[in-house]
Formats: structure tokens, sequence, C-alpha cells
């Protein structure tokens, strides 16, 4: 199975990125599967039905969200009848959602599974253990597992990548908005990466318009951020083809496009 995951889409200016690429991104890689972060797609803080389903439209086959889930109240709204949006398995047992969920495509299942961290980010269950117990009960339908792990600090990143080594196919790692270059398949066979980095505005800062962060930078006074809505655009995405029987990722490759980077067919 060959599987393309897009890193957080912030705003309209990366939901055009997804429009613009995939097509493209899919004929280069042959993609069976595609998955994206879409916790910031609308203007930056969550995502609502009309995104959902344009993200859907364009291609996009499982949508993984994070520390931003709740905060477009539209959310309320789809979640539970939104097969395919899966947002932190370990929040509240009471949240409504769900946490994993399953594609086929082509005859071949993949599970995936969306986790949030705890260092520098607000308190939520243990997700070491839960991934652990997600991840062998996903395998019971399919050997592909895919583990979003949305969270802050690269320690922890690392950490849970480790811990699921030759457990899951793939753990990669959302939130921080810069794309790391450590991709690689560990001896277990799970590929990895600590962050896929963002698809949004290139020339700003994490996505938020450049000029309040610096004023508040300056001055400490409250600011609002902003996610400009004209502006180039960075994508970035990681690309794994998993073996079918045994789940274990066998090429990797980090994806990176922008003006500084122009796409390659
Ligand atoms: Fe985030």
């Amino acid at each position: 199975m060959k599987v393309l995951f897009i890193g957080d889409i912030v705003g309209s200016i990366g939901r055009d990125a997804v429009e613009q690429y995939l097509p493209r991104l899919k004929k280069k890689y042959n993609l069976d599967v595609v998955i994206a972060n879409g916790e910031n797609a609308a203007a930056g803080r969550g995502i609502t039905r009309a995104i959902y389903n344009d993200l859907l439209q364009m291609g996009v086959d499982i949508i993984t969200m994070g520390n931003h889930t709740w905060d477009n109240k539209d959310i309320f709204d789809f979640i539970d009848d939104a097969d395919y949006l899966v947002r932190p398995a370990n929040f509240s047992k009471d949240a409504p959602g769900r946490g994993m969920t399953q594609v086929s495509k082509n005859g071949v299942t993949i599970s995936v599974i969306n986790l949030h961290g705890r260092v520098f980010l607000p308190p939520h269950e243990d997700p070491f253990a839960m991934a652990v117990e997600m991840v062998e009960e996903a395998k019971k339908t399919s050997p592909i597992v895919f583990v979003d792990f949305h969270a802050e600090a690269t320690s922890e990143k690392i950490a849970l990548s480790w811990h699921l080594d030759g457990k899951a196919s793939v753990v990669v790692g959302t939130h921080t908005h810069v794309q790391t270059a450590d991709n690689r398949i560990y001896p277990g066979g799970t590929a990895y990466i600590t962050d896929v980095g963002m698809t949004g505005p290139y020339d700003e800062v994490l996505g938020m318009g450049k000029d309040n962060v610096i004023y508040k930078f300056l001055t400490n006074m409250p600011a609002r951020y902003e996610v400009p809505k004209k502006g180039r655009a960075v994508l970035s995405a990681f690309f794994i083809e998993i073996d079918d029987k045994t789940g274990k990722a066998i090429r990797q490759e980090r994806v990176l496009i922008n003006e500084d980077n122009p796409f390659q067919a």
C-alpha cells in the first residue's frame, strides 16, 4: 500500500496547495491512500463540515486532528457522522468522535490512529499505553497501522515512535509546523519522521501572519494571530510504501514543495 500523509493544513492557502498538488502527487507516487492533518484547516483553528467535505472531494481519504480539534464549534454538529475524521484517542472517554478509523483501498485496509502529546500541551490520558493497546486492536483487522502523534516535544515523539517500532507501520509527528529531516525506517519496520511540517503560508510564522507575531515578541502585548489569505504556499508531506502482508514499511520519502523546492514529477 502506498500512503501519503500531508502535514497540518493551515487555512485557505494550505487547502489551495492540496488542491493544486495532490493530483500530481497521486500520479507521481501511485498513491492508494491519502491522510492529512486538518486541525488548522479552518483559518488556523479547527475544521468545519464544509472544509471536511472539500478535503475529501480533493482526494484526502482520512483527516486527523490535534490540540485545535474543538476550536471551530461546527465540529460538534458533524464529528459523530464523520467516518473519515479522527481526533486524538487519548481525549476524555466522553469526547464525541473517534480516535481510530479504517479505510480499504484496492482490497487492503489501513487503520489510522490519532494521539495527543502531554509535554508542553494540555494534559490528556497516557498516549504511550493507549498506543500499544490500539495498535494491537487494529492489527486484528489488518497489519497496516498508521499513527499521527500530535505533539510539541521532539523527545516525546521519538520515544513513542521507538515504543511502537515493529508494531505500527508508520508513526508521524505533527503540530510543530516545521519539517524535520530525520525520516527513516526503524529496524523493526516502522517508518518515522518527528514532524511532517505544515501545508500553508510559506512566508509567515508557523502559518500565522508574521507582523503580529513579531509585535508580540517586541512588546509582550496581546496580539491577534491570524492566518493570511494571500501569499506563497508550502506543502509538507511524507510518503510511505508498506508491505501489504507484513505491515512493515519498505520505502519512505520526505516531500517538501515550495518556490525554493519546486515540485518534481
Ligand atoms: Fe497543533
